[in-house]
């Protein structure tokens, strides 16, 4: 079965998108897989052109990402040959077009059978406000929150100010911007003043035109993976400990800065009811093959609160995803392989 392994993209997630490939290309190169599967690269360039073969390669032997700058629009509708030939496709992509519905909805076009969510679940999974909703509506737990319009920040300076009185009065500070469509912490900032709320919107407004707000809570961050279609399955729990204000981008990305405790130390009680949430917010949004749910766990009252659900988490072998499924029993190379037998279902 030829699998072809679509990374990079064009997200400030690219460089995480090679590493999580480079690690599924060794599991899928691995003795049991290596006679089931063949691994054909296609890398996706920053500036969104599509190319396979020797140069996919070099690309993930290296793990370094290729720099062209093409303004040739019609490049991008030139896809490499060997397209043709892929009989499932395994994209790894993280961020806006590749987790977000864009790349499955094109996958989908191909009438190729494709790794993860379809169109629906990749996108209620990566809007924030979108998946908050279906959360809700599924009355699972979350932090308050106001959805924002980029139109509310910048169009009238009438508005402004009246919205910023809302968002005081709503959720108090500390309170969470966040652009509603990125990942890995891009654009967020945790404001604690009217001066710093007015920055973190006017940023997260240059990011997207949807802008989530969510009152702050002190808490430990808790995940959980999920893993099959409709009757999927939860796996252990994990933390992440880290010592900086919250999880932005440094502290994800500086080796050293965040760990990974697997499972948590915590309640049985507690680790049951997030694998029981995890489940019911995979179904909410509609999601398929995998997913992480990440969580908040208030220690001093006991709640939790879901976060959010991430459709294409980070995939390398030291990522949060494949070390919750090695701890519940399903080793890097047969989580792949059952990946690829879910997206044949
Ligand atoms: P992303 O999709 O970019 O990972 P998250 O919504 O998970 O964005 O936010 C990134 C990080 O910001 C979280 O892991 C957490 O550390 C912090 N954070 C986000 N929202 C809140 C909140 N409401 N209260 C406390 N911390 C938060
Ligand atoms: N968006 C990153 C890759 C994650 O959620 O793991
Ligand atoms: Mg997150």
């Amino acid at each position: 079965l030829r699998v072809g392994l679509l990374f990079g993209g064009r997200s400030g997630e690219h460089e995480v998108s090679i590493n999580s490939a480079i690690a599924i290309a060794t599991a899928l190169d691995a003795q049991d897989n290596a006679m089931k599967y063949d691994v054909l690269p296609v890398y996706i360039q920053k500036d969104g052109i599509w190319q396979a073969g020797d140069i996919a390669r070099q690309v993930l032997d290296s793990g370094k990402p290729l720099t062209s700058e093409t303004n040739d629009k019609k490049q991008l509708w030139q896809f490499p040959p060997q397209v043709a030939e892929v009989d499932v496709w395994f994209p790894i992509l993280h961020g806006p077009n590749g987790e977000d519905g864009t790349v499955q909805g094109l996958l989908t076009l191909m009438q190729v059978p494709f790794v993860g969510s379809g169109v629906l679940g990749s996108a209620a999974g990566m809007d924030k406000i979108a998946m908050k909703m279906a959360f809700a509506q599924a009355g699972l737990p979350q932090v308050k929150y106001m959805a924002i319009s980029r139109s509310q920040i910048w169009s009238n300076p009438c508005v402004f100010p009246k919205l910023c009185d809302e968002i005081e009065k709503t959720l108090d500070y500390p309170c969470f911007v966040k652009p509603a469509n990125l990942g890995s912490s891009v654009g967020i900032a945790k404001a604690r003043s009217r001066t710093e709320l007015e920055t973190a919107l006017d940023n997260a407004a240059s990011y997207d035109r949807r802008i989530i707000v969510e009152a702050g809570v002190v808490a430990r961050e808790v995940e959980c993976a999920v893993l099959g279609n409709d009757n999927p399955k939860a796996s252990v729990v994990g933390e992440i400990t880290y010592n900086s204000d919250f999880y932005d981008y440094e502290t994800k990305y500086t080796d050293g800065r965040a760990e990974l405790h697997i499972p948590a130390q915590i309640p049985t009680a507690i680790a049951s009811q997030i694998q029981e949430m995890s489940l019911k917010a995979f179904t909410a949004v509609d999601a398929a093959g995998l997913a992480r749910v990440d969580f908040f766990y208030l220690e001093k009252t006991g709640e939790v609160f879901l976060n959010e659900i991430n459709t294409l988490p980070g995939f390398t072998a030291f990522s949060m995803y494949p070390q919750l499924w090695a701890a519940s029993g399903v080793p890097f190379p047969e989580l792949c392989d059952r990946l690829i037998q879910f997206a044949l279902e």
